[in-house]
């Protein structure tokens, strides 16, 4: 049985199957292949464009999608995490994709579970379908070609599942990786990192913005997202002409994280992002579930 928890529990042919995968449903309508299948969505923690990825891919292949209702549910009368999974699983579904806001937590599921789990975001630990749609958008646009290819990620670095997922799978395809973000944004790390985003950017192939985790704050440890972006919002006077492609998983914090010129601009790739998450999971759920 395949869970998907990490980007590291699938090895470099594995992924560049899946991103193939990815790439023929977008040329081709997908076959109903998984129509005698049921798989249940269950998001502990909020989400817009994820869960419904999630969902309209497991849809596109055919497969029964039933959403746990979190707020119904009963975790809100204290059921534990490992009930909640016991009485799931004894509804038999070929796939379970979980996202909450404790690290470890499809992990933990995966202990009680019979079927495939696959993380949609975990705490602050890991993204990985995030991090292979990422990793798509930057294969299609260099058309394959991105070994040593130099990726700044710019943002709150030490709070983000998104930056941990894409660190360990971006570096195994070789490229070359810098931190960037003011010091208490940024976790221990042997990477490359800076403090100065109009000094590194010049040297970047890719930079991918991220939003500052703020449900991951006991308190604020600076002193507000307008001076932050003074120094860390990608502008276009930053981007001028360099040939560059910007990437953000969203939601995006407007003029903190990228200013609206930016997103306008056909070098940000947050759109074609969205597009292709709905292709990989696709490729995702079926590898998992077939
Ligand atoms: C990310 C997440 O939830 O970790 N967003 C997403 O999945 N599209 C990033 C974020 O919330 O900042």
């Amino acid at each position: 049985m395949q869970h998907f928890i990490k980007t590291s529990d699938l090895d470099i042919p594995t992924i560049h199957k899946i991103l193939e995968k990815a790439n023929h449903y977008r040329d081709k309508t997908p076959e109903k292949i998984l129509e005698d299948k049921t798989i249940i969505t269950a998001f502990f923690e909020n989400s817009t464009r994820t869960l419904s990825s999630f969902e309209i891919a497991a849809k596109n292949l055919g497969a029964k999608v039933i959403r746990l209702d979190v707020s119904k549910s009963s975790t809100s009368k204290g059921e534990t995490i490992a009930d909640t999974a016991a009485n799931l699983n004894a509804m038999n579904p070929h796939a379970i994709i979980i996202r909450h806001k404790n690290a470890g937590a499809g992990e933990h599921l995966a202990r009680h579970i019979d079927c495939p789990i696959i993380n949609g975001g975990d705490g602050a630990h890991a993204h990985p379908t995030q991090a292979l749609l990422d990793l798509l958008t930057i294969f299609n646009h260099f058309k394959g070609d991105i070994k040593g290819k130099k990726v700044g990620i710019v943002g709150d670095i030490k709070n983000s599942r998104v930056a941990n997922s894409n660190i360990e799978l971006l570096t195994r395809f070789g490229l070359d990786i810098t931190l960037i973000a003011p010091p208490h944004f940024l976790p221990y790390t042997t990477l490359k990192t800076s403090h100065n985003l109009k000094e590194s950017i010049k040297n970047l192939d890719i930079l991918i913005s991220l939003r500052t985790q703020t449900e991951r704050h006991n308190y604020q440890i600076y002193g507000s997202l307008k001076d932050y972006a003074k120094d860390f919002c990608v502008t276009k006077d930053l981007i001028a002409n360099q040939d560059i492609i910007i990437l953000h998983p969203g939601p995006v914090h407007h003029n903190i994280d990228l200013d609206d010129e930016v997103l306008k601009d056909d070098r940000c790739k947050v759109l074609d992002q969205v597009n292709n998450g709905v292709l990989i999971r696709m490729a995702v759920i079926e590898h998992c579930v077939l």
